[in-house]
């Protein structure tokens, strides 16, 4: 019942028993089902030869090698996603998005200041690519306008515990700020979320994305919604707003948008 509801059914939401936090086994079932469900959905997919993959499927955006000297890991339509770098000026405009009032209200939302020596403890092993969680910059011709960030779930199993679910191998996390107030609401972040989704299918093997979203941001739900997520059920985050853990929806999507 829940897995019906929550596929493309944001007015059925309302008919979630609270509190629900759904077991973890039955989770996993829910998003295997999810999978499925959305593999069958896109085999009526129509695109020529020429945009498909060696395996058939179908090719959506231009991916370079993570360790191309640029950085740039994946090229859309207009965002390009590159890695950040381990210098001042990312560091800067990490800091400048941070504090912004639009990301504030919910990024970090325990509201950590941490000032530009913090930033940059808090980043910089995230420039590396032996860190497990990868920091990139969102960019719109060559002009930087937010922050993605990626991690494989594998690693944050007490995380995902406490927040009340588990995943099918190979999910990674995602987060995500469009930093440039200006650039919101203009197709993105959600833009972001499919060429990073791409990337860590095609290049990183993942299996697919899931993320924790606040129930009150519904504009994060439905950029995430654009680019292929769907909500699987309601969780608690282990984040804080006023000493309170925040009520989300844990989303997540298939491998093969
Ligand atoms: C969440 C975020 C990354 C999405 O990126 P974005 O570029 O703004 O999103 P998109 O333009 O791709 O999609 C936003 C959608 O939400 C819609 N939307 C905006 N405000 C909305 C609201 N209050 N209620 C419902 N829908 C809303 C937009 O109209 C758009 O949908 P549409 O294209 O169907 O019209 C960005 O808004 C952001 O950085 N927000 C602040 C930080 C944040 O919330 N981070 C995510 C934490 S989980």
């Amino acid at each position: 019942m829940l897995a019906e509801l929550a596929v493309g059914d944001s007015h059925a939401l309302s008919a979630f028993p609270p509190p629900l936090l759904a077991p973890a086994a039955v989770l996993t079932d829910q998003i295997e089902h999810h999978v499925g469900h959305l593999r069958r959905d896109r085999i009526t997919d129509r695109a020529s030869p020429a945009q498909r993959t060696t395996d058939g499927r179908v090719r959506k955006c231009k991916l370079r090698s993570p360790v191309a000297d640029s950085g740039v890991l994946a090229e859309g339509k207009d965002v390009t996603i590159r890695r950040m770098r381990d210098h001042l000026d990312d560091y800067r405009l990490l800091l400048r998005w941070r504090s912004a009032p639009h990301v504030a209200e919910w990024w970090d939302t325990a509201q950590t200041e941490l000032g530009l020596e913090g930033v940059i403890a808090k980043y910089v092993s995230r420039t590396r690519s032996e860190d497990p969680t990868t920091a990139c910059i969102i960019q719109l011709t060559g002009l930087p306008i937010g922050y993605i960030q990626f991690y494989p779930w594998e690693d944050n199993e007490a995380e995902m515990r406490e927040i009340g679910f588990r995943l099918p191998a190979g999910y990674w996390g995602v987060d995500i700020f469009i930093g440039e107030r200006d650039h919101l609401d203009r197709g993105f972040g959600s833009q972001a979320v499919s060429l990073i989704h791409r990337y860590l299918v095609e290049q990183r093997g993942a299996a697919g994305v899931a993320l924790v979203v606040a129930r009150d941001n519904v504009r994060a739900q439905r950029a995430y919604e654009k680019a292929g997520l769907v909500r699987i059920c309601e969780v608690l985050d282990t984040d804080t707003r006023a000493g309170q853990r925040i009520p989300s929806y844990l989303m997540a999507c298939p491998p093969t948008p």
